[in-house]
């Protein structure tokens, strides 16, 4: 058997030579050379505890840069990315076909050109032509953006490597990315995956902020590997109704912030126009208080926004199945719900066709909502109008409890700055601070009788 050879390790630089010399080949220090553990083949192939490289520990308290952000130019999208670009992140942006994404990124990158930063826009997708026109519509023609439709990554690092790195370099979109590395046509798992780490790890190396749009399936998660969503720092998703006018960026994960923000937009003819105070945004203009519609203060991070939640209850007379639709909210909560009021307050939806709807395209996730359907629901079915001038928070359990919620103040005080004086919510330290009026509501049943009882 061979004897295992000693091996000397230079402890600056890693490198690893089989005779010992005063001097590193490599980084030219002297007296730098340690001898290690000989590393026969055997340990060599299993054995991981020798034959690396040492690495430096750092104190967690060692001094560095300060992180300073770049503001987009857009309030609203500084917002939702928890206060403006982070150089040298890599930022996801999801979104449904045609919902605007290229919009708000060719926007953001004209605002970032014009105050003075260098900005790269690579369109995949679009010819440079197309992305010209848009512009022109959106009276960017004058921002000083690289414009360039390119698909292959080493063309567009290539090029990169050329000049000064962009503070901002947007691709629209990864799916349409193709690296020689690697086998396969455009927008496939690993193209996907390959083209997105070559591109993060100019960003990393470059402190770039780096922003990739991304294709959503049709159940709206992003197309390709989920392990994109790991590898960036950012994912944001860009939400609507393409029928209405107004649309939220979203962030699902933020490696540098809150995630519970959004920033609210008005797609218009001349581009995304920023809504600033959307709290009554999806109100419908209402003059007369209709039976099935109830107000709901949500909250989207530190904003309260307003929605107004419609249910519609049709009676069949024929034993068919009834149907249940839900726009906007979760159908498994709902069907929570409705059978929370028919075993707690015996009320009977079994040959009812429900229907529930959240007005204005907005899709809810605060779990606060629960009261506010309830409330919806039992004025359906009972074909009782509600006070125009109230709303509805609190959450159900299976119980038929109404359970306290978060910001219960601050959902209080917006409402009643807009005019809505009444307010129905769980017990507790809520029903204190606050302007108007507050009734507690301790049991689903109170609500039922608070709806059909007196009246
Ligand atoms: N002339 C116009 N007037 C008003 N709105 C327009 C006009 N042209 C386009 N739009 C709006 O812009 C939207 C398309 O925006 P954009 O191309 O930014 O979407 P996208 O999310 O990038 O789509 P894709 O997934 O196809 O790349 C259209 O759906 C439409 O609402
Ligand atoms: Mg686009």
């Amino acid at each position: 058997m061979a004897k295992p050879k000693t091996r000397y390790a230079c402890q600056a630089c890693g490198s690893v030579t089989h005779r010992w010399q005063g001097q590193c080949a490599d980084c030219g220090e002297w007296n730098t050379l340690a001898e290690e553990a000989p590393a026969t083949v055997f340990s060599s192939k299993h054995d991981l505890t020798s034959g690396g490289r040492r690495v430096a520990f750092e104190p967690l308290d060692a001094p560095s840069e300060r992180l300073v952000r770049r503001s987009t130019g857009l309030a609203e999208f500084d917002r939702a990315l928890g206060g403006g670009l982070v150089p040298g992140s890599a930022i996801l942006m999801g979104g449904d076909p045609g919902i605007g994404k290229s919009t708000l990124l060719l926007q953001a990158s004209a605002a970032v050109a014009k105050a003075g930063a260098s900005v790269v826009y690579i369109s995949g997708e679009e010819a440079a032509g197309q992305v010209r026109l848009r512009a022109e519509r959106l009276g960017l023609a004058g921002a000083p953006i690289s414009l360039a439709a390119a698909t292959s990554v080493r063309d567009i690092l290539t090029t990169l490597g050329t000049m000064e790195p962009p503070a901002l370099l947007v691709i629209d979109s990864i799916q349409t990315m193709h690296s020689d590395q690697i086998e396969g046509a455009p927008g496939t798992v690993s193209q996907v995956r390959a083209s997105a780490f070559e591109l993060i790890r100019f960003a990393k190396e470059n402190g770039t902020a780096l922003v990739l749009v991304g294709h959503v399936t049709k159940d709206g998660s992003i197309a390709g590997p989920r392990v994109l969503e790991h590898m960036v720092d950012v994912v944001m998703s860009f939400e609507g109704e393409r029928s209405h006018q107004y649309r939220i960026l979203r962030s699902l994960k933020n490696r540098f912030g809150p995630v519970d923000e959004i920033g609210v937009f008005a797609m218009e003819g001349a581009g995304l126009a920023e809504v600033a105070n959307p709290s009554m945004l999806f109100l419908s203009g209402r003059s007369e208080p209709i039976a099935g519609s109830a107000v709901f203060p949500a909250m989207e991070g530190t904003r309260p926004v307003l929605v107004e939640i419609q249910a519609l209850i049709v009676r069949l007379q024929s034993g068919a199945t009834p149907r249940r639709a839900v726009v906007g909210w979760d159908n498994g909560r709902m069907a929570m719900l409705l059978a929370v009021l028919e075993a707690r307050c015996g009320l009977n939806f079994s040959s009812c066709e429900v229907y529930l709807n959240i007005a204005g395209g907005y899709r809810l996730a605060d779990p606060a909502a629960d009261l506010a359907v309830a409330a919806a629901l039992v004025s359906a079915l009972g074909d009782k109008a509600l006070p125009a001038n109230a709303v509805w928070f609190g959450e159900v359990s299976l119980a038929g409890e109404v359970r306290p919620v978060a910001h219960a103040g601050i959902r209080r005080r917006e409402a009643a700055k807009l005019g809505f004086t009444i307010a129905c919510g769980p017990p507790g330290p809520a029903s204190g601070d606050g302007e108007g009026r507050y009734t507690e509501l301790s049991m689903l049943p109170n609500l039922v009788d608070r709806i059909l009882g007196e009246a």
